[in-house]
């Protein structure tokens, strides 16, 4: 009996001893008190008192002695019972380390304030890096798969829900840059990622419909009548979600993505982005050769058409790039399917064609990132370097091997040229850990930006904090 358990005692051993060594490795101050709040907080409490397991306020250990090799042991092992479950298989080393020493951190008077609960609700928020200068905050957590956004000159967000099938109005009723009320402006609606404002109006494209919510300053809140403007796009499953955007021309522009991978549509609706009046008449093509399209926007002062463009699949990793636009007059062909990323010609369709037929992109943004909304900047709160430039919400790969995407990318133009392809935002992929995927790029009315995210579903607002330093010297 004592024979036959030995080799089992011994590899626990080796686990435990493996275990406690890794484990004093530095850790990251606050981290410890994150994961508790993650994973440990249920059982034991917001502020270690006690529940399901004991407390562990460090007062009077049990099982373990008041050390972090022994603690780092249990919490690595749990108990006997299963009870109190083992965690070498969920943290790694480092961060049973790090709870261990928070749990040996005296509690601080009246209650601990624990991080990831009351305190600091999101505390990997703090690993995120933006410039000198910026922050970012949580606008809203409670916008489960928020995608399009619209901003109302009275601050209300207008946001669109995909799995939800709804709309909803953030309306920040108390001045403190956060939404302290959620309002549910539509629902049962087949997939709506987009939301635009014209004319007063509130238009919502669902997959195969767009529909009009009239005088929504003063609806929104009163579940107001939905006016259907046009419901015979085609109900494809692949790329079938549109988008929606008004133009300064008074039109709504909205994309037919390919339905499929990669696949000829010429003569059809798809792999195009369509304009139509708001009363849904004149439905025409704008640009062709597009093969999935999740954003545009239009430049401040040339009021020029922008959009962004994803790359199809199976290439291998690192090709075709997605694509950022330029499409400042109707009727340009941006080479789906025949050239990808705009150089690549594709191993299926391009026999007889060239890249060189069609407009190049104004900026390829790196392969399989998924760039998403984009936003260019007219607000007066960041630095005046950022005024017209050109945000871009870079969703994150979903099939290549290393994970790439993941931020807001800062592209800087110069006139209709893309001078720099840089990082604003990163901190939504931590490690390995998806923390969030942006999907849309708005603007408050005080110039503050909005990121929504469809991973955490949350909105993201990223604010800067002093005016501008004056430059040194002026030439
Ligand atoms: C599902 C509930 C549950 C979760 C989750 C849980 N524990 Fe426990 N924990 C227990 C129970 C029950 C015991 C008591 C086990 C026993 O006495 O055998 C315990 C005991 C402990 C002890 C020993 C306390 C003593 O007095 O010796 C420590 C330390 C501990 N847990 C830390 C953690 C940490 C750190 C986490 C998160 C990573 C965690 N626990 C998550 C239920 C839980």
């Amino acid at each position: 009996m004592a024979a036959k358990r030995w080799p089992l005692a011994a590899a626990c051993w080796f686990g435990l001893i493996s275990w406690v060594l890794l484990g004093a490795m530095p850790a990251h101050a606050g981290e410890g008190a994150g994961i508790y709040a993650q994973h440990c907080m249920q059982c034991h409490g917001p502020n270690r008192e006690g529940g399901i397991g004991p407390n562990l306020t460090g007062a009077r250990w049990n099982k373990v002695e008041a050390r972090k090799d022994s603690l780092a042991g249990f919490i690595a092992q749990g108990s006997s019972d299963g009870r109190m479950p083992g965690w070498s298989k969920r943290l790694t080393p480092k961060q049973i380390g790090a709870v261990a020493d928070y749990l040996l951190t005296p509690p601080s008077k009246g209650g601990d304030q624990v991080l990831g609960s009351t305190s600091d609700p999101y505390p990997e928020l703090k690993n995120f890096r933006l410039p000198v200068g910026f922050s970012i905050a949580v606008y809203s957590d409670k916008v489960p798969s928020a995608r399009g956004m619209a901003v109302a000159d009275s601050g209300i967000v207008y946001v669109a829900s995909r799995t939800e099938g709804k709309v909803f109005a953030l309306i920040d009723g108390s001045g403190r840059h956060a939404a302290d009320k959620v309002v549910t402006v539509a629902s049962g609606l087949d997939s709506p990622i987009g939301v635009t404002l014209l004319n007063g109006s509130l238009f919502v494209s669902e997959r195969f419909r767009v529909s009009r919510f009239d005088d929504i300053a003063n609806t929104y809140d009163k579940m107001p009548l939905m006016h259907v403007v046009k419901d015979d796009f085609p109900k494809d499953a692949w790329h079938g979600e549109k988008i929606i955007k008004a133009g300064p021309d008074g039109k709504l522009y909205i994309p037919i993505g390919a339905p499929c991978n990669s696949c000829n549509r010429e003569q059809e609706l798809h792999s195009k982005i369509h304009r139509m009046n708001p009363d849904g008449s004149q439905f025409e093509v704008y640009a062709r050769g597009v093969r999935n399209s999740v954003g545009f926007a239009w430049h401040p002062l040339t009021q020029e058409f922008w959009f962004t463009d994803n790359g199809r699949d199976m290439l291998g990793d690192n090709m075709p790039s997605d694509k950022l636009n330029h499409a400042p007059k109707p009727g340009m062909h941006f080479g789906f399917p025949y050239c990808q990323g705009g150089v690549v010609p594709d191993p299926e369709f391009q026999a007889g064609r060239s890249c060189s037929e069609f407009t190049e992109p104004a900026a390829k943004l790196g392969p399989h990132v998924a760039s998403l909304g984009l936003h260019f900047y007219t607000g007066q709160q960041f630095p005046a370097q950022y005024r017209n430039q050109l945000f871009i919400a870079e969703h994150g790969s979903w099939n290549r091997s290393q994970k790439i995407g993941y931020r807001v990318a800062l592209i800087t133009l110069y006139g209709d040229k893309v001078v720099s392809d840089t990082v604003f935002v990163d901190g939504f992929l931590q490690g390995d850990k998806v923390i969030g995927r942006p999907v849309d790029v708005a603007q408050l009315p005080d110039g503050s930006l909005l990121i929504s995210d469809d991973f955490a579903g949350r909105v993201y607002r990223v604010s800067h904090a002093a005016p501008p330093p004056a430059s040194p010297a002026t030439q």
